[in-house]
């Protein structure tokens, strides 16, 4: 039976189809894999046979997304460690060097991340960092939970690399947590916590036993992140994913400020203060959703079952707010809540850059670093251009949307959002009918490079 698309996957009884799908994909697709520490290397491919040797020997390194979450049952049960990460991408011009007319036909794929700049209105790339400048052949991401199996890991990989394939850049992730032992990005808040559920075994541990009301489902269909892979030896049951590279810089020190000059324009103080920072992303920092309470603290793990249906007019957690802008849960009003539902895509990143003081303590913005620490933003996409695109170009980029009931436009995400900013609205009592005017949020997120790849099947590369 071919596999079915249509719906998440039950994996533990995939059979057929399916079950030869899961042992020729690469892990951390249709599931995260642990990349507490990682390495990122881009590529540039010479000798387009010894590209291709390196590729199939790269593959011996690998495993199936099935070993990866077979390996997660192992862990649950006996605490067995996990093997480390190997993913590899390719670009069109990687496709191209290697001579494979074949490659998948996504066309911000085929066109690549620098074409692509100028619709989203990212920075000149001239202005991206000298890695990113010249044509990037493929990459290939090493990761694990430790700093030391990721080197071993790394370094075995580099031990396969022919004299005419060359390191063109290296960025090294390594991940932040806060007091609960979550994640956190560099300005202090829980990230990584909301994301579309491709397996229905994840989909049943997200479901809300509390109250026994699902406000949000989390769950998308295999189609929402599988694309067959055209150049693999059976492309009905090879698969493959675009994935999405880019180097976002945060001034944390601006962002810090930011937060400090809207509690202070908006009058909050104290505990209220911090509703401030949460106003911009639509989360607290211990990652309690703003629109279900108005200060941090809720029940851990962190709650990710709310919509915005008690919040129709933005006096919670304002439209602009990073996680409503990017996904308003159903209530954007540009569309029908199914269609909305299909920009989501599968986000995997990981924090860059060192910094000396402790992201998670109360310090004035002046500690804060400017500049050298960010996000390695990567996800996943079965669509670029209807997935990280729209939601980059036509959601966060957008002032006019989300589409609010009484015309005023909500202005551009105060996080990722690029282009000229207006004011925004901000409420200065939570749930309250006193919103108030205020000038833009200064941009402190600036990308420095990136790139589209497609990460083949398993089957494609040991083929090469
Ligand atoms: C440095 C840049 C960024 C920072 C600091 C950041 C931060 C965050 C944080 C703190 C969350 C809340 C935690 C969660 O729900 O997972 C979040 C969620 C999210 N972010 Fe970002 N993000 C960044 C870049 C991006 C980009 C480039 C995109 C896409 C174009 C994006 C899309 C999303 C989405 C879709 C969610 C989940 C929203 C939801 O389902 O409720 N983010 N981000």
């Amino acid at each position: 039976m071919a596999v079915d698309l249509s719906t998440p996957l039950t994996w533990k009884s995939a059979t057929g189809d399916a079950a030869t799908m899961l042992d020729e994909l690469q892990p951390n697709i249709v599931k995260a894999h642990v990349r507490d520490h990682l390495s990122v290397l881009f590529l540039g491919f010479g000798d387009a046979g010894e590209a291709k040797t390196f590729l199939k020997a790269l593959a011996g390194l690998m495993k199936s997304a099935k070993k990866h979450l077979e390996e997660i049952e192992a862990f649950k049960t006996s605490q067995s460690g996990g093997t480390s990460y190997v993913g590899v991408g390719l670009t069109a011009t990687g496709y191209g060097k290697l001579g494979i007319g074949t490659a998948p036909g996504d066309p911000s794929f085929q066109g690549g991340a620098k074409k692509a700049a100028g619709n989203l209105v990212d920075p000149p790339v001239e202005s991206w960092d000298d890695a990113y400048q010249e044509p990037i052949d493929a990459v290939v991401l090493v990761g694990d939970a430790s700093a030391d199996a990721t080197q071993a890991k790394r370094a075995e990989v580099l031990a396969l690399l022919p004299g005419s394939v060359t390191v063109l850049g290296e960025e090294t992730g390594s991940g932040l947590t806060n007091e609960n032992g979550d994640g956190i990005e560099h300005f202090g808040y829980v990230d990584g916590r909301s994301q579309p559920l491709f397996l229905t075994e994840d989909v049943d541990t997200e479901r809300d036993t509390t109250d026994g009301i699902n406000e949000w489902d989390p769950s998308a269909p295999l189609s929402q992140v599988l694309v067959a892979d055209s150049a693999a030896p059976d492309p009905n049951v090879h698969f493959g994913s675009y994935f999405v590279f880019r180097k976002l810089e945060q001034n944390v020190q601006l962002f810090k400020q930011a937060e400090q000059d809207l509690a202070a324009r908006l009058g909050l103080k104290d505990e209220d203060a911090e509703r401030a920072g949460a106003m911009l992303i639509g989360r607290f920092e211990d990652g309690t959703p703003l629109v279900v309470q108005s200060a941090a603290g809720s029940h851990h793990p962190v709650e990710n079952d709310f919509s915005y249906d008690s919040d129709k007019l933005g006096q919670k957690c304002p439209f602009q707010a990073h996680i409503r802008k990017t996904n308003p849960r159903g209530s954007g009003g540009a569309e029908a809540p199914e269609a909305e539902r299909l920009h989501l895509m599968a986000r995997r990143g990981q924090t860059y850059g060192r910094r000396s003081d402790d992201p998670t303590a109360e310090l004035p913005p002046a500690y804060r670093p400017t500049k050298d620490v960010g996000l390695l933003f990567m996800a996943f996409n079965s669509n670029l251009g209807n997935q990280f695109e729209f939601t980059q170009r036509l959601w966060a980029n957008n002032p006019g949307f989300p589409i609010t009931a009484d015309g005023s436009k909500p202005g551009l995400d105060p996080v990722i959002g690029q282009g000229e900013r207006p004011g925004s609205n901000y409420s200065r009592d939570w749930g309250r009918n006193n919103v108030q005017p205020i000038d833009a949020i200064p941009q402190a997120v600036t990308l420095k490079g990136g790139e589209y790849f497609f990460m083949p099947s398993l089957a494609f590369l040991r083929s090469l």
